[in-house]
């Protein structure tokens, strides 16, 4: 755990999309925070909170760990961690938040000619997300397919010749579609995912009222 018994850790992404909808949903939440000179923390004002503004890859590791009591993060990136072993036995508790929804997608040159899985055969796919590509390649019994990783602009590897296929994130599909592409397959649903705990003492305490106030934005959302 972290060493403030009496100040509840909240892990959340510093920019980027996920950040706009989780600082939204704060707002809501009738929560108002004072940042810091570094913007790397920021300190609640309603409750006993420190916001820590990371990236999001990092997030579940960091609560996983207890760097960070509480975290809200994409399950894209959550399950990506899980699958991947980093985060070890400590697998924290998962609250669906019902934002920031996108599919995880494996996506081909339009042109390329696609009924099945098996006709992913031994392609190059260009991916931030190795283990949930490849674990849906087995279960699929895709053959010799193996994944790239890239960290970013993953839509542009097909066209550079580095790989014959992408698996990366669609909301939109804007970007797909820019670049010549096409889904052809869905491999996971995504939206944010309030993560952490079991926490005792204090920290439930917090976690409970943090919990209660989004609960309450979700209800007036309904
Ligand atoms: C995300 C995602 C896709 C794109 C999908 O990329 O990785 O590339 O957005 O959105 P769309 O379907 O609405 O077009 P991001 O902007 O985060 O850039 P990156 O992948 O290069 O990090
Ligand atoms: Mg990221
Ligand atoms: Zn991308």
């Amino acid at each position: 755990g972290s060493d403030q018994p009496d100040r509840l850790r909240l892990a959340v992404q510093k920019k980027g999309r996920l950040a706009d909808d989780t600082f939204d949903l704060l707002k809501k939440c009738g929560l108002t925070m004072s940042q810091s000179k570094n913007r790397l923390y920021a300190r609640v004002e309603q409750l006993p909170i420190d916001i820590l503004l990371v990236r999001d890859d990092d997030i579940p590791a960091l609560v996983a760990g207890g760097a960070s009591d509480l975290g809200i993060v994409g399950g894209n990136v959550f399950e990506e961690e899980r699958a991947a072993g980093r985060l070890g036995d400590n697998v924290p508790m998962v609250v669906p938040l019902g934002f920031s929804k996108c599919r995880l997608c494996i996506a081909l040159p339009k042109e390329t000619i696609y009924s099945a899985p098996k006709d992913m055969a031994g392609m190059r796919i260009a991916t931030s997300y190795p283990a949930l590509t490849e674990a849906w390649l087995n279960e699929n019994g895709v053959e010799g397919a193996r994944t790239v990783v890239m960290n970013g602009a993953h839509e542009i590897a097909p066209r550079l010749g580095v790989a014959d296929a992408v698996c990366d994130i669609v909301s939109t599909g804007g970007t797909l579609d820019a670049n010549g592409l096409a889904v052809a397959e869905t491999i996971y649903r995504s939206e944010a995912l309030f993560i952490g705990g079991p926490l005792d003492g204090r920290k439930a305490e917090i976690a409970e009222a943090l919990r209660l106030r989004i609960e309450g934005v979700q209800r007036s959302a309904d």
